[in-house]
């Protein structure tokens, strides 16, 4: 399995900064070989990707969708129009839309649900607050996170890819050490009947990529900040192994 990086840009770049944003990184990524890569625009940006990255390996992702496929829910968005703009992986339960949007396991569950019978891959974001570390707590936090979320999908686990972001290490510049995410991450795989693809995330940058990568439990990462400039994001994109 090809190793993924994925950006997400969270709520930045209007479609004119994003559309600058891919151009640079086409340039200083040159071809890319060997990875999955994903950009993850918001929303109203979808469409300039999407324009853009038609025909290459780049490949597109959405930070949200709500659980039902249309309908009275002013102010959502269906995971089918993300389909038609292209889009083939889908951002749930990331740190920010739980701690902030007051996101919960069971929307979170009704969510992976609706990605996965429509067939949008899931990046499936767990992880611990700095108070449920320090209070010993991470473990039964990532194992409520999962359980919850994957309640009557289990068997489809592999259907997803999974995203340890301790809350802690997003936008903080204090990335977990290997020795933590590798914990982390075997934690979760235990938890999971069959094989998935685990990503870190958690002020990932090009300083520290590499160590990152070399770990054979982490699969690939999921950048925020560092993938919002052309450079730094090509340099995590060509990660040595
Ligand atoms: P940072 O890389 O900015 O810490 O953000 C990580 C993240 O939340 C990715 O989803």
């Amino acid at each position: 399995m090809e190793p993924i990086i994925a950006g997400n840009w969270k709520m930045n770049m209007d479609p004119a900064e994003s559309r600058t944003l891919v151009q640079d990184l086409m340039k200083s990524v040159g071809d890319i070989k060997g990875r999955i890569v994903i950009l993850i625009p918001p929303f109203t940006s979808l469409a300039s990707v999407c324009e853009l990255t038609r025909n290459t390996r780049f490949k597109l992702g959405a930070q949200n969708m709500h659980w039902e496929r249309s309908g009275a829910y002013t102010g959502e968005i269906s995971g089918l129009f993300l389909k038609s703009l292209g889009c083939e992986y889908v951002v749930l339960g990331h740190s920010e839309r739980r701690h902030i949007m007051g996101e919960s396991d069971e929307t979170v569950n009704k969510k992976l649900k609706v990605a996965l019978e429509i067939g949008l891959i899931p990046i499936f974001c767990v992880g611990e607050t700095e108070q449920e570390r320090e209070s010993g707590a991470t473990e039964q936090v990532i194992r409520r996170q999962i359980s919850e979320g994957l309640k009557g999908i289990e068997n489809e686990a592999h259907k997803i890819v999974f995203a340890y972001e301790p809350v802690w290490a997003i936008g903080t510049g204090k990335t977990a050490t290997p020795e933590q995410a590798v914990a982390a991450h075997k934690f979760i795989r235990n938890l999971l009947k069959k094989p998935s693809t685990i990503l870190y995330g958690g002020s990932v940058k090009p300083d520290n990529i590499d160590t990152l990568m070399k770990e054979d439990e982490i699969q690939g990462v999921l950048v925020g900040g560092a993938s919002l400039k052309a450079d730094s994001f090509a340099r995590i994109i060509k990660f040595i192994q």
